[in-house]
């Protein structure tokens, strides 16, 4: 252990809720998950951006992490299987999909554009239920898929980088069509995987399986009809997109009406399928935007990214990577980000909503996609110039 890290852990005097005014783990209902996330491709990119092979040193760091969720009061850690690779763990909350799609299936055909990925998502599917089942109880069949759909299809900007050419600067893509057929082929794959798990492991595993949307809350721009109008298309695009579907079996009426012909649908027995396709939802949620109607729109240039007609502008962000290792763990920010949000979450909780767990954002900073190392969204700091050694930042206290 480096000195330094001995020091920070033992500045670790107390549990996360110790520093949080008047609210202690006691406050929440026996059986709320308290977690922290991650995923399988932005935790392996930095281990192998340091060169290091996926082998014992990153064994050592694996255990290294579970004595450090432990420290920190974790129940559960939230992280994906890639689909490509297969590590053992604490009580494991697994994302099937975390937007690794196998390179030889986007060969073969074209990945979630074609709905062959139904079929071979459920197969992928069953071998995780039939190997890991008996551990695992929390099964998250796809992660922000919205965020997959969109970014991959509309604006071209994480893999596979398709988009049209008035959107972004991709070689191949149609943003007013990709992103909804690749969702809709996303929908049919976790409902397929549900209906799976449902009827021949439920039973006799006794998890749950589930879905995780992210979105914003999206805040109308004025106190005006038409903005909050423009909020709520904006969530229906966002979140109503798959939440729509798994809840009423169709997506939302407001995306029926502006997407039109490009929007897919759904058969009455994959309707069915869809419907109630979830023992719980997960929702990713980072920031906010404001929303107000869009001014201009192009009836030529169709575009998942301006169909919903809103125009979100953003809050300023918190994450930047010229601070100081002693500026990154001091991170008041984050701490009061936390401490609101907990506090709301226990307003929730005392008012009988059915919220069954909280997953922090990231457990370690990571590779955040096509932004690299720039966002240090971990709780714990990674200090990447000397062997990936981790120090808790105050929110991990
Ligand atoms: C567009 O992509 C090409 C090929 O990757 C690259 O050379 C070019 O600089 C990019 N243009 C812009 C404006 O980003
Ligand atoms: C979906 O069904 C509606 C009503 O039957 C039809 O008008 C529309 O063309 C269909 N859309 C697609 C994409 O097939
Ligand atoms: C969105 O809002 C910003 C700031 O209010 C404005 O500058 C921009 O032109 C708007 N864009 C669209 C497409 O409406
Ligand atoms: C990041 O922090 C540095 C040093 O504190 C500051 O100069 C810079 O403006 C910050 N960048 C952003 C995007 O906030």
């Amino acid at each position: 252990m480096e000195i330094h890290q001995l020091f920070f852990y033992l500045v670790a005097l107390s549990y996360f809720f110790a520093s949080i005014e008047g609210l202690s783990r006691s406050d929440f209902p026996d059986g709320f998950v308290f977690g922290a996330g991650s995923s399988a491709y932005q935790e392996l990119h930095t281990r192998m951006a340091k060169g290091l092979a996926y082998g014992i040193l990153s064994l050592r760091h694996t255990q290294e992490d579970i004595a450090l969720m432990k420290e920190i009061g974790l129940d559960s850690f939230r992280f994906s299987i890639s689909w490509s690779r297969v590590l053992p763990s604490i009580q494991p909350c697994i994302t099937l999909f975390h937007w690794d799609t196998p390179q030889a299936l986007e060969d073969e055909y074209d990945g979630f554009l074609s709905i062959d990925i139904v079929n071979d998502y459920h197969d992928y599917a069953e071998f995780c239920f039939k190997e890991f089942g008996d551990r695992v109880k929390l099964w998250t069949t796809f992660n922000e898929p919205n965020t997959f759909s969109s970014e991959g299809y509309a604006t071209g900007t994480i893999a596979p980088g398709r988009c049209s050419s008035y959107v972004g600067n991709c070689t191949f893509g149609n943003s007013g069509i990709e992103p909804y057929m690749v969702a809709h082929h996303i929908l049919l794959s976790h409902a397929t995987a549900v209906k799976l798990y449902r009827e021949k492991y439920q039973a006799s595993q006794m998890g749950e399986i589930g879905i995780t949307i992210s979105t914003f809350w999206m805040v109308p721009k004025y106190q005006t009809i038409a903005s909050s109008k423009a909020a709520s298309r904006a969530l229906d695009f966002a979140f109503g997109w798959f939440a729509h579907p798994v809840t009423y079996g169709d997506y939302p009426k407001s995306m029926r009406a502006l997407v039109g012909n490009r929007l897919p649908n759904f058969t009455v027995i994959q309707s069915k399928m869809v419907k109630g396709s979830l023992d719980f939802l997960g929702v990713n949620y980072y920031t906010a935007r404001y929303a107000d109607d869009s001014t201009s729109s192009s009836s030529v240039h169709l575009s998942y990214t301006t169909d919903s007609h809103v125009n979100l502008t953003r809050f300023s962000d918190v994450n930047n990577n010229s601070w100081t290792i002693q500026d990154a763990l001091n991170d008041r920010l984050r701490l009061k980000y936390h401490q609101l949000h907990l506090s709301s979450r226990l307003k929730a909780t005392r008012a009988r909503i059915n919220v069954k767990g909280y997953y922090v954002w990231s457990f370690l900073d990571d590779f955040e996609w096509e932004s690299g190392y720039t966002y240090r969204f971990g709780i714990n700091y990674i200090y990447y110039k000397n062997g990936l050694t981790r120090y808790m930042k105050h929110t991990a206290l």
